[in-house]
């Protein structure tokens, strides 16, 4: 599916894919992610996290008991180990689909953000990139510090380059985005909030250094000013997790820049229609 250029004057919203096209394929696999693309989605969204030897994978939980077919906290655990296990039986299952031959189980493994971000780049057009770093955790800025090498090593440590990943990074913690402004600060930052607003951002300002508020669906079902106020400072606002009509015409009459879904064909075909 070709790319699609939306121009800002129509305030139409960029379809983000959370973990992947996740509601259909197991979350955070390569398989998710390329059906996200296919689908048509403008950006991936994804969490990351640090093995025990320091590398980045995508896993949202702690622990890896709900999403693989092996135990433990990501933290403890090496590459190699996490490597071995099969992230994709799990959705099957809960889905009560037939078992996948073996060449599908492939790509059910655990994803790197090395890979993503390789399999990003080679996708044939361009597709954006928000990558949530997941605290509280024992590695606390050495999250950050080995998210900064990785775009470094890919150049995208910078402000957006055409024909590059455009890429976000956001956390829910504040100290996560000082860090992100420190060591990335070309890179546009989401600040993430659930549950409510907290009282020291309710004026529309956020943390400094991040210009993109993400709010989770609640917060614009109860408070849909909030998406205003944040327009008022000049900042972006992204709604997340969207997956029915409602909450979608409710991102569109609220003209909230991203819509973060499971379900980006779904967001796709209700927000464009049939193209
Ligand atoms: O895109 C933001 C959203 O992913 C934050 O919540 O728990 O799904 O990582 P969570
Ligand atoms: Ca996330």
């Amino acid at each position: 599916m070709p790319g699609r250029v939306i121009p800002v004057s129509k305030r139409m919203p960029l379809i983000v894919a959370h973990r992947g096209s996740s509601q259909d394929l197991p979350e955070h696999t390569l398989n998710a992610y390329r059906r996200a693309i296919d689908e048509g989605a403008d950006v991936l969204e994804c969490d990351v996290r640090l093995t025990a030897d320091s590398h980045l994978v995508c896993v949202h939980d702690r622990r890896i008991n709900r999403t693989s077919n092996g135990t433990g906290l990501v933290s403890t655990l090496e590459l190699a180990t996490l490597e071995g296990l099969d992230f994709g039986s799990w959705k099957q299952a809960n889905d009560g689909q037939v078992e996948m031959p073996v060449a599908d189980r492939e790509r059910d493994k655990l994803l790197t953000l090395h890979r993503l971000i390789e399999m990003v780049i080679g996708c044939g057009r361009e597709v954006g990139l928000v990558i949530e770093t997941k605290h509280p955790t024992r590695y606390a800025g050495q999250v950050e510090r080995e998210l900064a090498k990785v775009l470094n090593e890919f150049g995208l440590n910078r402000a957006y380059q055409p024909g590059l990943p455009y890429v976000r990074l956001m956390s829910f913690s504040q100290l996560a985005i000082a860090r992100m402004r420190q060591l990335c600060p070309k890179v546009p930052l989401v600040y993430l909030m659930e549950d409510s607003v907290p009282l020291r951002f309710r004026d529309g300002s956020l943390p400094k250094g991040a210009k993109i508020a993400g709010l989770d669906k609640e917060i614009i079902r109860r408070w849909p000013k909030t998406v205003q106020k944040q327009h008022d400072r000049g900042h972006q606002v992204y709604v997340f997790p969207v997956d029915d009509q409602a909450d979608i015409d409710r991102c569109l009459d609220l003209g909230v820049d991203a819509i973060i879904s499971n379900r980006p064909a779904f967001v796709r075909h209700h927000v464009f229609g049939k193209e």
